[in-house]
């Protein structure tokens, strides 16, 4: 099998190991970069994950490397065709993700200039929390145009929706098709109308076999997806789903797949929403986001996904100046 291209993962924490790791385990890269600032951690990691490679079977390098803030190491993610950020804090329990905006944006303009600087032709994954405003910031410290700029959130809390419906009705999660547009956050958008479940080789919408208070509970559950993880494990937050969604971007990304995902994009008119980060569908591929689709919603999901875009404009805007 003929492997190709270069992933690079900036930060080497629960969330960008396991991503490195999905990443090297599809076996599709020549080679997988991870590196963090930890001295000597991504190089450890990298020795370990291309330990398994004989027993987990896949031929891709795994190469890991310290850097510095100032760029010291960035040199190896030269030509990297994805990058994605996962450097920054997680959340505490009790912390909502905006609590970790000044932190993070410190972390995440140095990671993004860097990557400028080392990989200019790359796309960007962001996957740092608060996401729509460090995907907005990312674009601006990198100067890449928007459609290289891409954050992951609609995958992840998409999967979240898809597997509480599947759980709750007792099917397989291939049975389920669920969608959340919208912020990574309080105003995140999930979309009953676009939901199908199929028993028995039938499809029927969610809203016929679920009530609207059954829905209700768990889009509630939806948004507070991250949360409840993070209170479970008190120290940490969510890490196996989240690498989930952001590897299958990368994937799709670097194969130029086409593929329509739930994602962070730049939004230019749709749904009458421009000049925003916000969770929407778009087509990705080599050159990141090739388009964003639109879909019907109802007249109540186009008024929340507006009020989404207006509440990520409002902190947007703080971003520029952090
Ligand atoms: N460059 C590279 N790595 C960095 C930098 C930097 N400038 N600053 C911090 N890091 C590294 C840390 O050393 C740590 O290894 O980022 C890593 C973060 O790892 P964790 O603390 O395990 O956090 P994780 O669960 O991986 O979450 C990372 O994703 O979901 C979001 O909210 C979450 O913003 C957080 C990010």
């Amino acid at each position: 099998m003929a492997r190709s291209g270069k992933a690079t993962v900036i930060g080497a924490g629960f969330y960008g190991s396991t991503t490195a790791q999905r990443l090297a385990e599809y076996d599709i890269f020549a080679e997988v970069v991870l590196t963090d600032i930890r001295d000597g951690w991504s190089e450890g990691l990298a020795l370990d994950l291309n330990s398994s490679r004989p027993v987990e079977g896949f031929e891709t390098t795994v190469v890991g490397k310290t850097t510095t803030v100032d760029g010291g190491g960035y040199e190896v993610i030269a030509d990297s065709d994805v990058v994605v950020i996962t450097a920054g804090l997680p959340r505490k329990p009790g912390m909502s993700r905006m609590d970790l905006l000044e932190v993070n944006a410190k972390i995440v303009r140095g990671v993004a200039e860097n990557i400028a600087k080392y990989a200019p032709n790359a796309v960007i994954v962001v996957v740092s929390n608060p996401l729509d405003e460090m995907t907005r910031l990312t674009q601006l410290a990198s100067g890449f145009p928007p459609s290289r700029v891409i954050g992951q959130a609609g995958m992840l809390d998409t999967a979240r929706f898809t597997y509480f419906v599947a759980d709750k009705l007792g099917l397989p999660v291939s049975g389920v098709k669920t969608l959340t547009l919208g912020s990574h956050g309080d105003t995140m958008v999930p979309v009953p109308s676009a939901c199908t479940v199929t028993q028995d080789g039938v499809t029927k919408p969610l809203t016929d076999v679920l009530s609207r208070a059954e829905i209700d509970a768990i889009v509630e559950r939806v948004r507070g997806g991250g949360a409840e993880v993070v209170a479970l494990l008190k120290t940490g937050s969510a890490y196996y789903a989240p690498s989930a969604a952001a590897a299958a971007m990368v994937k799709a990304v670097a194969t130029d797949s086409g593929a329509v995902m739930p994602v962070c994009a730049w939004t230019t008119g749709q749904y009458g929403i421009s000049g925003v980060y916000l969770g929407v569908e778009a087509k990705l591929g080599k050159t990141g986001v090739r388009e964003v689709v639109e879909r019907p919603l109802t007249a109540d999901e186009i008024t929340q996904l507006r009020a989404a875009a207006e509440a990520v404009r409002a902190k947007s805007a703080d971003v520029a100046g952090l």
